[in-house]
């Protein structure tokens, strides 16, 4: 059973004008559990409202969403806050840390959104780990504002990662950063997921990062095609 699977999604846009935008035309395409696949295509293409979707963010005007072999559609808006929060992790382009907490206490705060929590003191040492393992060792009582922009986005990654999804979401993560943190980023995504078997769907301008993943999806005129 395939970890994502779309059929026929649609998803129309109110323009201002009045007029009608029609961002995704009939998306079909099943993701198994492991794979690392990157979205392209050009901007305002709609690869950003695909992984809203694909992350239970948004919904789509028509068609069928099966995550994980639970019919999202048919999910009430508690089962999906917990399907978020238990099985998929996000990473954006800009960071979305909260200045006011330190490393360790960003990288822990989707697990206070768990249903099942796991005890402080596990999870602690679990963010401490992982930090440790993208090399933030010693940075746990750091700020957000004293990293660099490549340290923030390695904080991000541990987050998305503290709950072990099984699905990430990274829209463009590499976006901000120059090409060697933005290399080393995606290499440290990859490692990531294939040590945990978790799968990556990630949004990309960069044809090189795209080129590291399993397979890649064009979005164009509303559809993907591989
Ligand atoms: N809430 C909204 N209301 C109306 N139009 C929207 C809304 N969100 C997105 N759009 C439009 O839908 C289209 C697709 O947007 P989307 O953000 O998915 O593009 P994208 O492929 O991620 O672009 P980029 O590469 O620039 O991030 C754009 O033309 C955008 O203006
Ligand atoms: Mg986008």
């Amino acid at each position: 059973m395939p970890l994502i699977s779309l059929s026929e999604i649609h998803k129309t846009y109110r323009e201002p004008g009045g007029g009608e935008l029609r961002v995704l035309r009939g998306i079909s395409q099943e993701i198994e559990a492991g794979e690392t696949v990157a979205v392209v295509g050009p901007s305002g293409c709609g690869k950003s409202t695909l992984l809203n979707i694909i992350g239970t963010l948004d919904t789509p005007d028509s068609g069928s969403y099966v995550l994980d072999g639970e019919e999202v559609s048919r999910c009430a808006p508690e089962r999906l806050a917990a399907l978020r929060g238990g099985k998929i992790g996000f990473i954006f382009q800009l960071h979305h840390l909260m200045p006011q907490c330190t490393v360790l206490e960003n990288v822990l705060l989707p697990t206070l959104a768990l249903k099942d929590r796991p005890d402080s003191k596990a999870a602690r040492s679990r963010g401490e780990s992982l930090l440790a393992s993208v090399g933030l060792a010693g940075r746990l009582d750091w700020k957000p504002a004293q990293l660099s922009g490549g340290e923030r986005q390695r904080v991000a990654v541990v987050r998305a990662l503290i709950n072990a999804p099984k699905l990430i979401l990274a829209d463009e993560p590499t976006g901000a950063l120059d090409e060697k943190n933005a290399e080393s980023l995606t290499g440290l995504l990859l490692d990531l997921c294939q040590s945990t078997g978790a799968t990556l769907v990630m949004v990309t301008h960069h044809p090189a990062q795209a080129a590291r993943m399993s397979r890649t999806l064009r979005l164009h005129e509303g559809r993907l095609a591989s």
